[in-house]
């Protein structure tokens, strides 16, 4: 079964880390016998929209539809186009239009990484933060009145809808039964918005009936947020809204040092369209240009890639790679980020030998 994957590099250092991100995948699937077909996209990108105007082609819906996955670097170049236009007009089409209703991204604490919070080792910080991507607080159900007046007035509702919010949670249970620890945590704000987040705590525990082995809590997003960083150590799956889960979702790698080395999922589980797996990090113009960025980012994207696809263990094999790399700690190959001298190649070239051991 050939798997076909569309590669966008985008921006900046997307243009970079891609290179070796596409070399960790190739790296897994030659020595899994995985059978891969990456296509290589220069739209996505603002040497796209200098060309053309826009940040995609108008037939970019019928062209990435076909495709099993999408890899992605970065989009972004504030001094030419405007960051709502490059964001909004490429990254955001993508999941909106694909329903890539799970956002989801691994907060876990890797070897040689100085986490920011004191006293934390691998194994301390290892959870996933589930975020509903397509609705609740970011709607745009809502208006303005009366604008540049006295009475100027602006609403905008949040929308959060059975279906969507049934989805999600399904994922999130799923995930924390699919773990050891088996525990689900709901960010919840129930006694403030006191009609959409007690709905959502119902949802939650009407859904646990389904999920007999999987404990779950849940906290008001406020004390959730110190939790994270006092008690990064409680948890296991957390799941969120989309506005909680917007800040869940950078909190939590955050917590675990370098933002150069964070994936994220974009995932339309059911597989009617590609889902979509890039870095954290945008396209980091301050460096762009220097082959210095760290590209563990973009292949531990790789690898939730190979996971979602069915590939458990070259993902396995590929994250082990960089833990590898990253715990002997070699200042030659490690990139500035984290304390090295290397390159964004040199990085690479280490991790994509490792894979192939
Ligand atoms: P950024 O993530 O690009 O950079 C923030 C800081 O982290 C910079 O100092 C950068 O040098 C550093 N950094 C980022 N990735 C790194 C890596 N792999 N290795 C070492 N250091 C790294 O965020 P910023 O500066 O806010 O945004 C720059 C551009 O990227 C903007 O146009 C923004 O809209 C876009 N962006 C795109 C995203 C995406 O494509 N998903 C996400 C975030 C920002
Ligand atoms: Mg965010």
């Amino acid at each position: 079964m050939t798997h076909r994957i569309a590669v966008i590099p985008g921006d900046g250092i997307g243009k970079e880390v891609m290179p070796e991100g596409v070399r960790a995948l190739k790296a897994a699937a030659e020595r899994f016998g995985i059978d891969l077909e990456l296509e290589p996209f220069g739209f996505a990108s603002c040497d796209y929209y200098a060309e053309h105007g826009q940040m995609l082609p108008d037939d970019w819906f019928e062209i990435l539809e076909k495709f099993d996955a999408i890899f992605y670097g970065a989009v972004g170049w504030p001094e030419t186009v405007p960051d709502h236009i490059s964001l909004w007009g490429s990254l955001l089409q993508l999941r909106r239009r694909f329903d890539q209703y799970i956002n989801l991204r691994p907060c876990r604490l890797l070897p040689g990484i100085q986490s920011p919070l004191a006293g934390r080792k691998p194994g301390d910080i290892d959870f996933y933060v589930v975020r509903e991507n397509t609705e609740g607080e970011y709607s745009s159900v809502g208006g303005k009145m009366f604008e540049g007046t006295e009475r100027e007035i602006v609403i905008q509702e949040t929308v959060m809808t059975r279906h969507g919010t049934d989805r999600v949670l399904k994922f999130a249970y799923e995930l924390a039964q699919s773990r050891p620890r088996k525990k689900l945590t709901s960010a919840t704000k129930s006694n403030g918005i006191a009609i959409t987040m007690p709905w959502w705590d119902e949802r939650v525990s009407e859904m646990s009936g389904h999920y007999p082995d999987v404990t779950v809590d849940q906290f008001h997003i406020d004390i959730l947020t110190a939790n994270f960083v006092m008690h990064p150590d409680w948890f296991d799956v957390v799941v969120a809204s989309n506005l909680f889960g917007d800040i869940l979702s950078d909190l939590g790698p955050a917590c675990t040092g370098t933002i150069g080395v964070a994936p994220s999922a974009n995932i339309n589980p059911e597989g009617t369209f590609p889902s979509l797996f890039e870095p954290v990090h945008g396209s980091a113009p301050d460096i762009a240009g220097k082959g210095i960025a760290n590209p563990i980012g973009q292949i531990w994207s790789a690898a939730m890639m190979l996971e979602h696809l069915g590939y458990q263990e070259a993902a396995g094999a590929i994250v082990a790679a960089f833990e590898e790399v990253l715990s002997e700690g070699d200042v030659t190959l490690l990139t500035p980020d984290v304390g090295g001298h290397g390159t964004t190649e040199s990085l690479g070239l280490a991790i994509a030998e490792r894979i192939m051991r």
